[in-house]
């Protein structure tokens, strides 16, 4: 069964325009969400520009603040100090990754938790590790939405998570290993030293791949009746398409899909989920 990221996440992006509809009616302002982009990345002026269609779909205020490629991390952290005093922000993303002569840590830990919608903020990921009301970041935040509107229980499940990163497989593993729902399960995460992925992969009731590396879970990593999440979104040559690239992800889907309970597509998958969670975090930053 394929999970339908982009119809589960046209479903929450409805929900919260009829949320922000209401509070526009009752004479209030809509959210507004900030995304930070420097430099010219094509995936990243790409994932800003749906970040920018998913507001227009909410209701929300949305700019996208355009920075130059050399500017210094003297200014940014400026823009960043403008952006947290700024009334009529509610929250802000700098979308990474940064060019390199930029520090991308202390450019995300100058950002003020309250608007750091991204999670990325040590104080929200040593809340989300404490299991308190936080940010979470959004790629792990609409898995387990995903997980959740499809009916999957994640409680008593092995989940194995294929990448340590930061933003998608750390966290992940901390809200799946939280107790209650979702959560509850038994992670497992796997990394560049693991001795044999595949053995650990093939142990999992729900296994997440997150290592960016197109195609590399194959048929023999998965156990049959498992769920599959791919979280991979790498360009691919593709001489088919006019622009000449396709997104692949991280499994490969035409073997494995055969094999699962459950698969996510890509794209289609986890990557409008990762926006429609966005969306979501960028309510909750208004509210409060
Ligand atoms: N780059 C890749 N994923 C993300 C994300 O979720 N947020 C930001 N800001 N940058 C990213």
């Amino acid at each position: 069964m394929i999970l339908d990221g982009k119809k589960i996440a046209e479903e929450i992006k409805a929900d919260i325009a009829a949320r922000v509809d209401a509070i526009v009616a009752a004479g209030h302002r809509p959210p507004h969400l900030v995304a930070v982009l420097v430099g010219h990345d094509g995936g990243s002026e790409s994932y800003v520009m749906s970040k920018a269609a998913a507001c227009e779909r909410c209701g929300f205020r949305s700019t996208v603040m355009r920075l130059d490629e050399s500017i210094t991390q003297r200014d940014l952290l400026d823009k960043i100090l403008a952006l947290n005093s700024a009334d009529d922000v509610d929250g802000f993303i700098v979308q990474l990754p940064l060019p390199a002569h930029l520090n991308e840590r202390e450019v995300l830990e100058a950002i003020d938790p309250r608007k750091d919608v991204d999670g990325f903020h040590p104080v929200n990921v040593g809340r989300l590790t404490l299991g308190l009301p936080c940010f979470k970041p959004a790629t792990p935040l609409g898995i387990t939405m995903l997980l959740e509107r499809a009916g999957i229980d994640t409680r008593g499940k092995h989940c194995v998570i294929l990448g340590r990163s930061n933003i998608v497989g750390k966290p992940l593993a901390i809200m799946l290993l939280q107790k209650g729902r979702p959560g509850d399960c038994t992670v497992t995460v796997c990394h560049s030293a693991t001795p044999d992925v595949a053995a650990e992969a093939r142990r999992a009731d729900i296994l997440v791949a997150a290592m960016g590396r197109p195609g590399s879970v194959t048929a023999d990593m998965v156990k049959p009746g498992a769920v599959v999440i791919d979280v991979g979104t790498t360009r691919v040559p593709d001489a088919t398409r006019e622009r000449g690239w396709r997104l692949r992800g991280d499994v490969d889907f035409d073997n494995v899909a055969p094999l699962c309970s459950h698969i996510t597509p890509v794209p289609g998958g986890v990557g409008p989920m990762t926006i429609a969670a966005l969306m979501y975090n960028t309510l909750q930053a208004y509210s409060v």
